[in-house]
């Protein structure tokens, strides 16, 4: 657990973790997440790379998910935004990376996202953000979580908050194919990083007592033996979370 002062130093801890799983092992599997919280820390990761101070030339990377309906060549689909905001801007090997398919036969896809994290080596951290509601990649809150990969019905409140990356609401895909708990808990370490007022109560439930809910499907990092939840001192004080 982690509180700094400002997102910005959230994200600067967060890319120095990354860094380290790196250079420990520089063919490092990494497990990624795409929306607003990571996109400081993948320039950070640019930048260090563009400075000489870190290389991936050999990691590997998974993301957790990916909108169904939309092929990577589409502004919308988390492929574009990985090369985008990251693999196009570092010297990794695109053909090490990977972001499953929203498109096709679904259920070998999502059989693919498993076995892409657990072949030769789980990954070494996972990154993750957190929704509004406590999901951790598409897992939305419900009365009942997958394990493995699956498709999941995005909620209402899920939607709205990705609104704001389409021209339209009635553009965001209302489903996706996401990493199911145990494809995410299998990683050797997570890092959650989260910002703003409107994580507040997800946080909470986090960080503020033992309990695991289906509700709240972040709970779920409480059984990891190595997670690191990194927060702002804002979110921290409108979480109600005492250092
Ligand atoms: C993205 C993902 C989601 C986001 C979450 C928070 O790959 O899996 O769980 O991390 O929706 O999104 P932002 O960072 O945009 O608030």
């Amino acid at each position: 657990m982690i509180v700094t002062k400002s997102y910005e130093d959230s994200c600067q801890r967060a890319a120095e973790l990354i860094e380290a799983a790196v250079l420990a092992n520089p063919q490092a599997k990494l497990g990624l997440a795409t929306g607003g919280t990571p996109l400081p820390i993948y320039r950070r990761l640019i930048e260090d790379c563009k400075a000489g101070k870190i290389s991936f030339a050999k990691v590997r990377t998974v993301n957790l998910d990916e909108y169904c309906g939309l092929n990577g060549s589409n502004t919308q689909s988390y492929r574009w935004f990985m090369d985008h905001n990251l693999f196009n801007e570092i010297d990794i090997d695109k053909t090490n990376t990977y972001v499953p398919s929203g498109l096709g036969d679904l259920a070998a896809n999502c059989r693919e996202v498993d076995k892409k994290v657990r072949e030769n080596g789980v990954p070494e951290l996972q990154l993750l953000g957190i929704g509004n509601n406590g999901h951790i990649g598409f897992n939305e809150a419900a009365d009942l979580l997958h394990t493995e990969t699956h498709i999941e019905q995005l909620t209402e409140s899920t939607i709205a908050a990705n609104a704001r990356f389409f021209d339209k609401s009635e553009d965001v895909p209302t489903q996706a194919i996401t990493m199911g708990l145990s494809s995410i808990l299998a990683a050797k370490s997570i890092v959650l990083v989260a910002t703003g007022a409107a994580k507040a109560a997800a946080i909470r439930g986090l960080l503020c007592n033992d309990e695991v809910t289906t509700q709240n499907p972040s709970t779920f990092l409480k059984l990891h033996p190595n997670a690191t939840v990194i927060i702002d001192a804002a979110l921290a004080t409108a979480a109600g979370y005492e250092n």
